[in-house]
């Protein structure tokens, strides 16, 4: 080989190993879509449904705020790593975390075996049950009562799954909804007689609209349920991390000071 040709062989070589390097270089960075903030803690990307108060909402300002948001960011400033925020909304919430569009979602996601064939779940970290929502005048008294009712809920929840398994799974007194104020406003205009869905978000509903008139009927054949914060399925390292920073704030009464109850 001519001395140049050899030389042009070298700088080649040195090239491509130099592609290769910067490749591996971002591909890392982009790999789990997290990067260092400023303080040079790692970002984690956090998907949510923020129609979900008050677990996970929109303040004024736009800031996506809320009992789960403050339970993240304690576990993340236990377990030192930084989190952003997203509202994806329910049904794109489970691609986004499959696709590994973020890190993790927090969202009220009840842990259930289902969910668990696709994703990795945390340990709990909040406890909750089912309870229904009627105008103050229904005679509804227990969940049985709805048999043959129309249910709004919001689509593929809990939910949804518990008024499925009573009215049966194609039934059209289902109203299945985006959303959980949707649900609940198709109840209110009429287009449902009840609402079913978690007992935090129903009780605030409630709460904050006194001037509709509504009552929860509670029924004791809803199991309880226990939320979790949803991972891509084998991404143990999230995990791992979240896993750390939930015991810390089970254990140092910071989870009991943010929810006010004990989870297990
Ligand atoms: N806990 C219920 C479930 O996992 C409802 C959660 C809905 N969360 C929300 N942010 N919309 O199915």
């Amino acid at each position: 080989m001519k001395k140049g040709l050899r030389f042009i062989s070298l700088g080649l070589l040195l090239a491509s190993v130099s592609i290769l390097l910067f490749a591996c270089g971002t591909g890392t960075k982009d790999s789990g879509s997290s990067k260092d903030g400023d303080s040079g803690k790692r970002v984690l990307k956090v998907g949510t449904d923020a129609t979900y108060a008050p677990m996970e909402l929109m303040d004024e300002k736009g800031n996506i705020v809320g009992i789960d948001i403050d339970i993240v960011k304690a576990i993340a400033e236990a377990a030192g790593f930084e989190v952003e925020f997203k509202n994806y909304g329910w049904e794109p919430l489970f691609p986004a975390v499959d696709g590994g569009e973020v890190d993790f979602a927090v969202s009220s996601i009840t842990i259930t075996d289902e969910r668990k064939e696709s994703f990795d779940f945390s340990d709990p970290y909040f406890a909750a049950n089912q309870l229904i929502l009627v105008p103050e005048d229904s005679t509804v008294a227990k969940f049985e009562d709805l048999k043959d009712k129309r249910v709004s809920v919001q689509i593929n929840t809990t939910g949804h799954i518990v008024t499925r398994e009573l009215l049966g799974n194609t039934s059209s007194k289902i109203v299945a909804t985006e959303s959980m104020p949707l649900a609940i406003s198709e109840m209110i205009n009429g287009n449902a007689d009840a609402a079913v869905g978690d007992n935090a978000v129903i009780i605030d509903y409630k709460a904050n609209n006194p001037k509709v008139k509504l009552k929860t009927v509670e029924d004791d054949s809803f199991e309880k349920e226990f939320y979790g914060l949803m991972v891509k399925k084998g991404n143990t390292e999230i995990i791992d991390m979240l896993n750390e920073g939930i015991k810390i704030i089970k254990d140092n009464g910071k989870l009991k000071e943010i929810t006010g109850f004990d989870v297990d």
